[in-house]
């Protein structure tokens, strides 16, 4: 043995002589997480240039307002509403969209904050985000920054937003309440979050949970919902100070399921006199 070894050398034959067997790890692999699994299959989307998921946008947006638009950024859309159809955004407010996909949100709000006015996209999905870039880039929007990341650790400065918006995209965590506070930090006192997301009008029916028993697929297609007041609940608990919710009725999946969708404005401080909506 090496300690036997003047001098503690280990012998050339216990150094290359057969390796003691080493136990084989038998666990079963850690699970990956919904939240990676539903990232991946947004980035496959994005690189296939079509979503398959969701809502198509002409089934949520009426046709001036996307006028204009490519037809490839429709093609990739995957919201379930229509977040700015329910605001006034001003010109020269900044806006951030947590998730924004393929950028369609993000050309709307920029067309309305005009070039004085600042949209910043964040999404977890690299080639989503290329996407966007590309969306802003072809229609002439300079205003508009895209960016990688978490929505829950977002890459954006505390209290530097007036409006925040997500559509269709709170439904695809499980831990929703973490998003909402990250939405909070991101708005300025006096600012306010519009939100789309599917919802169920009565009661959650059987087998759709909002935690443990649903996988990713339907996290991906963002219907493992809470009720509508489930989720005025959820959003008052965040720590908003007043929230309005809208039903905005059933639309139509991609895949042909129809769900319903509503919109919700959660102000962070009491709501402008003028109000927002
Ligand atoms: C249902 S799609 C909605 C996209 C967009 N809002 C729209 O209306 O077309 C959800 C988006 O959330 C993004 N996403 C998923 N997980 C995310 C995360 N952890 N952080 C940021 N974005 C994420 C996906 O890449 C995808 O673009």
């Amino acid at each position: 043995m090496a300690g036997n070894e003047p001098g503690g050398f280990v012998p050339l034959d216990e150094l290359t002589g057969p390796r003691p067997t080493l136990a084989v790890e038998t666990a079963v692999p850690a699970a990956v997480p919904i939240e990676i699994t539903v990232k991946e299959r947004y980035d496959t989307l994005a690189q296939a240039g079509t979503s398959n998921l969701c809502c198509a946008p002409q089934a949520i947006y009426t046709p001036d307002q996307l006028d204009g638009i490519p037809q490839w950024v429709l093609d990739l859309s995957s919201g379930c509403g229509a977040p700015l159809g329910a605001i006034d955004l001003r010109p020269g407010q900044a806006v951030a969209d947590f998730g924004c996909g393929a950028g369609l949100d993000l050309i709307l709000a920029a067309r309305r904050v005009g070039p004085g006015g600042r949209v910043i996209g964040i999404d977890g999905s690299l080639s989503m985000v290329r996407t966007a870039r590309r969306a802003a880039k072809e229609t002439g929007h300079t205003n508009i920054d895209v960016r990688v990341g978490d929505i829950r650790r977002p890459p954006l400065r505390p209290s530097s937003v007036d409006v925040l918006l997500s559509n269709c995209v709170l439904g695809m965590f499980p831990d929703k309440a973490q998003v909402l506070e990250a939405i909070s930090e991101a708005l300025r006192p006096g600012g306010y979050a519009v939100i789309s997301d599917v919802v169920y009008l009565d009661e959650v029916p059987e087998g759709a949970v909002t935690t443990g028993e649903a996988d990713a697929d339907d996290y991906a297609r963002c219907v493992v919902g809470m009720t509508t007041d489930q989720y005025r609940e959820m959003v008052v608990s965040a720590g908003f100070d007043h929230v309005d919710i809208r039903d905005d009725g059933s639309v139509a999946y991609r895949d042909g399921a129809r769900v319903t969708s509503a919109t919700i404005v959660a102000y962070r401080g009491q709501p402008p006199e003028t109000p927002c909506c």
